[in-house]
């Protein structure tokens, strides 16, 4: 799994200075808001770090005349913790002899700060990640070394890991760890290398070794050696990368969009590690009695907000409007006493915001969902909820759709639990559906070759209608509105009940008719308008839960997902539909990282 959420680099060899920096500039495509790096030199620490862009942090740099052989580097794409000086990385413990820099999500790392404070620890960052430095040093202070320390570290912290280490302590030494996110080791007469990403490591060496999951590598000058997370010495596997560095920006990937759709099990996983305590604080703004509670957003984000609003009613038995940002002043006047929950990836959207700030100027509460922590809609929402993402650079949304459903799924499930609306029994089992879901799309993934089939078949149609009913019009939305961006086919998405109320004019042989119907209580009012559409003579192509023999026979073509609660459906059906997208695009011969005339965050009005 690729996990894209910040960059690091370290090295041991000449010049180390430049070689970090200009490793950070190779991982730069992934996105970040702040840039840091930590040297040994003369066995003290030094650490220059801010929030900006590389360039501009190189211009301030005040280390010219220091001669390090050894270093790390970071850049930070923010999750706990607003971008500033402070969040940004390498985080040192309090006695200034170990430097970390960390990519993932820490998930108990509040309880151990707490426990750390309790103890004189003093932190200077908001982030989860400076955990890390003062757990090490609280071992060292009880007696054990360096490594054993790092161990005990790694075998207590809980989430996604890549984490490279450099102390006083063993000056000589970068100590790695992973566990689910990547880091990479490359090793030549240059130096040995350790990067999140392979394009950092090209200018030296294009023999690499991925750290396997759950493993502690050492780092010496011309020697790399990898253990178990008790000490057990094991080996690492040295690929020859023939990549260039385009193919290995995306990760060998043709496409971001392609590359980010793969990603999102990694995603959901980092997104259902969010501590529950921001989910809490969000939840404090939904409860006021006599509320009223308003979705709002833009494009894919809009349909975050439509499945938010089918899931109160089928969840809460609650009526929450689902509103389009830009039409937010429009529709709506009075709104005292309410709370507006605004889904923006970007949180940058002028529309979304303009309505945040409408809703603000009468009285609303915002609760702000957003893939970019630092953006304007965090500093204009009471509170936020950040999803897990990691940059996204497709400007076709994808994970960061999925993440955003599975946010406001984790919201509104625990807010329906404490106010007595679901029960703990129905809350687990919900909860252990969600769970299952990274895993689930993996394996919708491996079949990826199945829509590749299927979109080569209809890869040269004019229009087509994605048809639903109930909470999978959502998923018939943004599968109309993938389509449409990136192949410039006539899409759109209709509730299935209302398609015989215009839409079905448009129907004759050979029209493409794309029906989301997984087994759910509207399925056989679906079935219904299959065959309606069928008797006109278009060609149906359905999304079914597997084993649906009935549809399976009625479709042209089809495309099987495996059985969840229904509410939980258009997480699932949402991914054929984003590959059909992809691959007709790429059929059409277009890019689908750039459509025409859309942007990735369209900020006027
Ligand atoms: C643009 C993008 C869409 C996106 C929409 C909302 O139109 O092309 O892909 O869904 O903005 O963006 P946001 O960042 O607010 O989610």
């Amino acid at each position: 799994m690729v996990k894209i959420l910040c960059g690091i680099f370290g090295c041991i060899s000449e010049d180390v200075l430049e070689k970090i920096l200009d490793g950070l500039k190779r991982l730069e495509y992934r996105g970040y808001d702040s840039v840091g790096i930590a040297i040994i030199d003369n066995n003290k620490i030094i650490i220059r770090k801010d929030k900006g862009k590389i360039s501009e942090f190189i211009k301030n740099l005040d280390l010219n005349n220091i001669k390090s052989n050894i270093g790390i580097g970071h850049t930070r794409w923010a999750t706990h913790g607003a971008p500033s000086k402070e969040n940004a990385h390498p985080h040192m413990d309090c006695s200034g002899r170990i430097a970390i820099v960390h990519n993932g999500v820490l998930e108990n790392f509040l309880q151990i700060r707490e426990e750390l404070i309790k103890k004189g620890h003093r932190f200077s960052s908001k982030t989860d990640s400076e955990v890390i430095a003062h757990l090490i040093e609280d071992f060292i202070n009880n007696g054990l070394s360096l490594k054993e320390a790092i161990r005990n570290t790694f075998k207590i912290l809980k989430g996604s890991i890549a984490c490279a280490i450099i102390s006083t302590i063993e000056p000589d030494k970068i100590i790695c760890y992973r566990r689910e996110s990547p880091l990479v080791i490359g090793i030549s007469s240059k130096g040995v290398f350790c990067a999140s990403d392979i394009p950092a490591l090209l200018p030296y060496t294009r023999n690499i070794a991925i750290i396997p999951d759950d493993k502690i590598v050492i780092l010496e000058k011309n020697k790399v050696q990898a253990e178990d997370i008790n000490g057990e010495i094991c080996k690492l596997e040295y690929n020859e990368v023939t990549w260039n560095l385009e193919q290995a920006e995306k990760s060998g990937y043709p496409h971001f969009m392609i590359k980010e759709i793969f990603e999102q099990p990694r995603a959901i996983s980092d997104t259902l590690k969010i501590p529950l305590i921001y989910i809490d604080r969000a939840i404090e703004y939904l409860e006021n009695k006599n509320k009223r509670i308003y979705l709002t957003g833009s494009g894919t984000s809009y349909h975050a907000c439509l499945f938010g609003s089918y899931l109160a009613s089928h969840l809460l038995s609650m009526d929450i409007r689902p509103v389009i940002s830009s039409e937010f002043t429009e529709i709506l006047s009075s709104l005292e006493n309410s709370t507006v929950i605004a889904i923006s990836q970007s949180g940058e959207t002028a529309d979304t915001l303009n309505a945040i700030r409408y809703a603000k100027s009468k009285g609303a509460k915002i609760i702000g969902i957003t893939n970019t922590l630092g953006s304007s809609i965090t500093n204009l929402s009471d509170v936020y909820i950040c999803t897990q993402s990691g940059p996204e650079i497709g400007v076709a949304a994808t994970k960061t759709f999925l993440t955003q459903l599975i946010s406001i799924t984790l919201l509104f499930l625990r807010y329906g639990l404490k106010k007595g609306k679901i029960s703990e029994v129905d809350y687990s089992k919900l909860m252990s559906e969600i769970n299952r879901i990274p895993k689930i799309i993996e394996e919708i993934l491996k079949k990826s070759d199945i829509i590749k089939n299927i979109a080569l078949k209809y890869s040269s149609k004019q229009n087509a209608y994605f048809l639903a009913r109930g909470i999978n019009l959502v998923t018939a939305l943004e599968g109309a509105l993938k389509l449409k961006e990136i192949s410039y086919i006539h899409a759109e998405g209709y509730p299935a009940g209302e398609s015989k109320h215009g839409p079905i004019a448009l129907i004759e042989p050979g029209f493409l008719c794309i029906f989301i119907a997984p087994k759910d209580n509207t399925r056989e009012k679906i079935i219904g308008n299959i065959m309606e559409m069928k008797a006109r003579g278009a060609e149906i192509f359905s999304i079914i839960t597997e084993g649906d023999e009935e549809i399976k026979e009625i479709s042209d073509e089809y495309f099987e997902v495996p059985h969840i609660h229904y509410i939980l459906y258009p997480i699932l059906c949402t991914v054929p539909l984003q590959l059909f997208a992809y691959y007709v695009a790429v059929f059409r011969g277009l890019d689908p990282d750039k459509p025409r005339n859309l942007a990735k965050s369209v900020t006027v009005p």
